[in-house]
């Protein structure tokens, strides 16, 4: 079996997985979220490329051809250095993917004023990456952006749809309209942040359109896989989805099956 590589800290990559299924049912899956470890958001440069290239070389020797990095701070934070540096060296005919791409060249189709706001984890957000990125699509674009520490370990510890979870969506969301309050575009950039997609579009209240990236990036990949057909050819198609977690697998079980809306399981691995 050689299934599509997803890769997350945790359990934000289920929100991208969820609607690549959705767009490409046919291909084989394998999820591994480095639960154990998370957050990454806060996290060095140096760790988070380690801990991604650690993830990345797993999904390798399982079989995967290509990986989707389905994390905005790892693909920040490591994919140009694992791209450029590690790949030809493991196997030039292997392929790791980001999510920041994808949902940056969707932008120009959503925004009509230009005025960006992006919300990230503190390392996606101080690495400046959706900025450059923005810029170098769009001279035109202004963009804004605001670190929202506190999301991820909400959304880990299963605390997203409680009331403590209104007051650091306000803090956030309201922050970023002060910096701006002509955005009429919100970049969710990060996996997790969909899971508190009803908050944050009940705080932003017509504002501005939020973006979230699952099916930006489910979009993308039907794309790339059209577009290179001999990396198409070698990918298995069952329908499969298989799940690795360096975190306790009941646990996962228990959450994946929440956000994943079936029944999953999980086996336990070490990176
Ligand atoms: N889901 C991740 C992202 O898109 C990472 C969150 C974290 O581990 O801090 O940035």
């Amino acid at each position: 079996m050689t299934p599509i590589g997803i890769f997350d800290s945790g359990y934000g990559g289920l929100t991208i997985l969820k609607e690549i299924r959705k767009e490409l049912p046919q291909y084989d899956y394998l999820y591994l979220g480095d639960n154990a470890r998370a957050p990454y958001g806060t996290r060095s440069f140096d760790v988070v490329y380690e801990f991604t290239l650690q993830a990345v070389k797993k999904l390798f020797s399982a079989g995967c051809r290509l990986v989707i990095l389905a994390c905005n701070t790892a693909s920040a934070k490591a994919l140009r250095s694992i791209q450029q540096n590690d790949l030809p060296q493991i196997d030039p005919s292997r392929r790791v993917l980001g999510v920041v791409i994808p949902t940056v060249e969707a932008l120009g189709e959503i925004s009509k004023t230009g005025n960006i706001g992006v919300l990230g984890t503190p390392g996606t957000i101080s690495s400046g990456t959706y900025d450059i990125e923005i810029a170098k699509f769009f001279p035109r674009f202004r963009t804004v952006s605001q670190a929202c520490p506190m999301w991820v370990p909400l959304v880990e510890n299963r605390e997203y749809d409680g009331d403590g979870a209104d007051y650091f969506v306000e803090k956030y969301v309201e922050a970023l309209f002060a910096e701006e309050p002509e955005t009429d575009t919100i970049v969710l950039g990060c996996t997790h942040y969909p899971l508190l997609l009803q908050k944050i579009e009940r705080q932003v209240a017509g504002r501005a359109t939020v973006v979230t990236q699952g099916g930006l990036v489910a979009k993308s990949l039907a794309d790339y896989l059209h577009r290179h057909p001999e990396l198409e050819a070698r990918c298995s198609k069952g329908g499969a989805v298989n799940y690795l977690t360096t975190e306790n697998p009941e646990k996962f079980t228990e959450m994946a099956s929440i956000f994943m809306e079936q029944p999953v399981r999980a086996s336990r691995t070490d990176l």
